[in-house]
């Protein structure tokens, strides 16, 4: 059932091209540049009209809920807050009428943001599910929605989950904008385009497979990790130090790039290895100078990066390239290496990285 892979981890993270195009069939049609999400199209009024929007998830969706907020901020221009359903379910939180909930779970079971929506549907809010499991709690709370069609995810750490969150988020984002006419025609056709040939960059970042291994071997016996990346990929960052926390169980921190000299540069010395999320956007001159940075206090750099950037190798103890893609389109890509570099370090350090010790795959009570 491993479909010849060796662990579940592997075979999901290797999924990826086809659940990242499971979740945009019949939805997105980059040739006439459209986008058809049945389980919204009756509330886009209402969600366009959405004075704020709330994000209520944990963990691994949490994540991809941040990486919604700079996504439906900039595109869609309604002010977005992304809040841990544990905290918030216990703040008697400020809901106003027109405020929109977005819960993200693979599940659909986690207790916590079970709780939080139900508390937010109470008073008044519209609840949207972004969920993968069909007919899960989540999704029957859930007025609207869009599910992430990625399949059964059996390896505890979130993978292709992951992804097929940040596919549908934005299939949801850019219909909105489209709709409310916050991106213009052309930007919406482009980001339609982008979308498309999300599976295709996939496919291509996984045949680097070889070489993250060989990357891997050369992280195994860290005891720490810093993972840095700003905008689009401040969440990625994030995303990459727990999956290394969950898989490997190195310590490992995710930090917005320009935090760095705010603390955790203190920790910086030639058993650190600092991972870069570093593709081309507005920061990446920024963030090459934090490379150089790191490697003055003789620090190991390994760098995600695009293909023909041929200023950061020169600096990285070790790259991984990834096909170019529009600034909002990649963090879907550059978590891809990510969760493969995870897998690796934890078959290397002999970890069941299919059952981590202590976790569950849903947490079903708080
Ligand atoms: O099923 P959910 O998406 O609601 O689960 C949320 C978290 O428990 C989950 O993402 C967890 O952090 C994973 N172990 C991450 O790999």
């Amino acid at each position: 059932e491993k479909g010849g892979y060796d662990h579940f981890m592997l075979k999901e993270i290797f999924e990826q091209p086809k659940t990242i195009l499971d979740c945009l069939r019949g939805r997105l049609n980059a040739e006439n540049g459209t986008i058809q999400v049945s389980g919204i199209e009756n509330y886009l009024d209402e969600i366009s009209k959405a004075n704020r929007i709330i994000i209520i998830a944990c963990g691994t969706s949490w994540h991809a809920g941040l990486v919604a907020e700079y996504i439906i901020e900039e595109t869609c221009r309604i002010p977005v807050e992304v809040e841990y359903a544990s905290e918030f379910r216990y703040r008697n939180p400020i809901i106003h009428p027109g405020d929109m909930i977005i819960a993200i779970s693979q599940s659909g079971e986690t207790a916590d943001t079970i709780v939080a929506i139900e508390k937010a549907k109470e008073q008044g809010a519209i609840i949207m599910g972004i969920v993968n499991v069909v007919g899960s709690s989540i999704a029957r709370i859930s007025q609207t929605g869009a599910y992430t069609h990625a399949g059964p995810e059996i390896g505890v750490a979130s993978t292709k989950a992951f992804t097929g969150q940040l596919a549908a988020l934005m299939l949801v984002a850019f219909k909105i904008a489209h709709h409310k006419q916050t991106i213009t025609e052309e930007r919406y056709r482009e980001l339609c385009a982008e979308l498309a040939l999300v599976p295709g960059k996939v496919e291509k970042i996984l045949e680097q497979n070889d070489s993250i291994k060989a990357i891997a071997e050369t992280l195994k016996d860290s005891s720490d990790a810093l993972f840095l990346g700003r905008g689009y990929n401040f969440p990625i960052a994030l995303e990459g130090a727990l999956k290394l926390k969950e898989i490997s169980y190195i310590h490992a921190e995710g930090y917005p790039a320009a935090e760095m000299k705010h603390g955790p540069i203190a920790l910086v010395d030639e058993h650190l290895p600092v991972i870069f999320i570093a593709t081309k956007d507005i920061y990446h001159e920024k963030i090459v100078s934090n490379m150089q940075e790191i490697k003055a206090r003789k620090g190991r750099v390994i760098a995600v990066i695009n293909e023909g950037d041929e200023i950061t190798p020169a600096i990285a103890d070790g790259v991984i390239t990834i096909p170019e893609a529009d600034e909002i389109i990649a963090p879907i890509l550059n978590v891809v290496p990510l969760q493969l570099l995870s897998y690796h370090i934890g078959i290397a350090r002999g970890c069941n990285v299919d059952m981590p010790r202590n976790l569950a795959k849903s947490v079903t009570v708080e």
